[in-house]
């Protein structure tokens, strides 16, 4: 967008342009809302960045219900169970038959951020690209402010309401006052080396497995493309991983007595990534609203930090639309309280997920013995492969 046309007042500035950002400014264009996007990052870096890849049901249907969901319709992998592997046997949870249907739905979170980015342009409301100092003012006046550069030139916007998307690692957590925050954190102390691989999935459905040397986890992106990870340690260099000992590692702790393991090929992208749980409460600070990753994160064993994002902006344009509408602030109020019951949840069911499929260093033998114990009693028990279903396919977004 040409620097001209940058406003000076919207109603809703939202600071972040990764999958929360995207899509509530998608939501709140469709509900007649104006906003302002402003994204640190280039629009390159924001669609490349190789991140979640499996969504709940409650996300798909969201997608779909806001017309974003052409290219998902066609590209996105449809999986009704997932593979639980252990003691070098794979077993299936069938989650489709244990939820009345429900289902995940595997599809890129950087195809994700491409539909909502394409939707947005095709709008032309703003969303600014390499905006590299956002700042928040002003929070509790009635009358807040963003400033930043773009372009080169100094920018102040004024707005009723700023939506913090800005991730973990953000600016607008970080500017409400510490005695008015309250924050839970657990680091782990392990991390997932994650490959992507020009090579077909040879499984039809995830497969997360235990294995003496550690977890591991078969993904998939496409019929030629695969992702996998591996447990590794929180602060590993991923240049110490050569392609083949990556293989090696994967065909250990992933090959099953039926002879099933992942097919090679050539890795196109690797990394590490952290563990970490943490929740900041309330999820509000006067006109600032955050949503997504900037107001909690979980390990990533659950699949759920995407799913959780987008249930935080749903919810959250659903209260702006209330407000403009009728002038009730009430599920503004209620926004941060309804959605930390979600977030919690999650935050059990990602702990757990992680607990049960990964060594930790300072576990020994008996530890492991009662995690293949846990493994054999979820796969050999209706109730219990229930209670896995209906977390991992997730609970409808309201
Ligand atoms: P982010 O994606 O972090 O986006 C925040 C954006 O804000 C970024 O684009 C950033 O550049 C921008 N920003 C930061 N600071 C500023 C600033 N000061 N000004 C302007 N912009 C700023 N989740 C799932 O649901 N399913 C999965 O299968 C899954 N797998 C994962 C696997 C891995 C390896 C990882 C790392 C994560 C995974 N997740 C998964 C989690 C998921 O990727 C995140 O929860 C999700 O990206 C959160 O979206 P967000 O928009 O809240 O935050
Ligand atoms: C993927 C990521 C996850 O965190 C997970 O639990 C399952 C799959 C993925 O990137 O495909």
């Amino acid at each position: 967008m040409s620097a001209s046309s940058v406003p000076t007042r919207t109603q809703i500035a939202i600071v972040g342009g990764g999958p929360a950002g995207l899509m509530l400014g998608h939501l709140l264009s469709q509900r007649g809302i104006q906003s302002v996007i402003l994204e640190r990052r280039a629009a390159d870096h924001v669609i490349e960045r190789v991140r979640a890849g499996v969504l709940e049901q409650g996300t798909v249907d969201l997608l779909a219900s806001a017309g974003v969901d052409e290219r998902l319709r066609a590209l996105g992998m449809r999986h009704d169970g997932i593979y639980v592997a252990f003691s070098s046997v794979r077993h299936r949870i069938d989650m489709a038959a244990l939820t009345g249907g429900r289902a995940i739905t595997i599809y890129g979170q950087n195809e994700v951020v491409r539909d909502l980015i394409q939707a947005r342009q095709r709008t032309a409301e703003p969303l600014l690209f390499e905006v590299p100092d956002a700042a928040i003012h002003d929070l509790d006046t009635g009358h807040p402010r963003v400033t930043f550069t773009d372009d080169g030139r100094a920018r102040d916007l004024s707005c009723d309401f700023v939506a913090g998307c800005d991730g973990f690692h953000g600016i607008c957590r970080a500017s409400i006052p510490a005695d008015r925050l309250r924050t839970y954190e657990r680091t782990y102390p392990f991390g997932w080396l994650g490959i992507l691989a020009n090579a077909a999935p040879t499984s039809d459905e995830l497969v997360y497995s235990l294995h003496p040397q550690g977890f591991a986890l078969f993904s998939m992106r496409s019929a030629s493309v695969t992702r996998l990870y591996l447990q590794c340690a929180p602060d590993e260099d991923a240049d110490t991983w050569s392609d083949e000992r990556i293989w090696n590692e994967l065909d250990a702790r992933l090959t099953t007595e039926d002879g099933w393991h992942p097919a090679r090929g050539p890795i196109v992208q690797k990394g590490v990534t952290g563990m970490r749980s943490f929740v900041a409460e309330p999820m509000r600070y006067g006109a600032l609203f955050l949503a997504g990753d900037a107001a909690h994160i979980v390990p990533p064993t659950g699949a759920k930090g995407l799913n959780l994002a987008m249930a935080d902006v749903s919810r959250l344009a659903d209260a702006f639309d209330d407000y403009y509408r009728g002038g009730q602030s009430r599920s503004l109020e209620s926004y941060s309280d309804r959605g930390l019951r979600r977030v919690w949840r999650a935050q059990r069911f990602s702990w757990w997920m992680t607990s049960m499929l990964h060594r930790a260093p300072e576990q020994g033998e008996f530890d492991y013995r009662r995690q293949l114990a846990e493994l054999d009693y979820l796969v050999g028990s209706t109730a219990a492969m229930t209670s896995l279903a209906e977390n991992y396919v997730g609970t409808p977004i309201a």
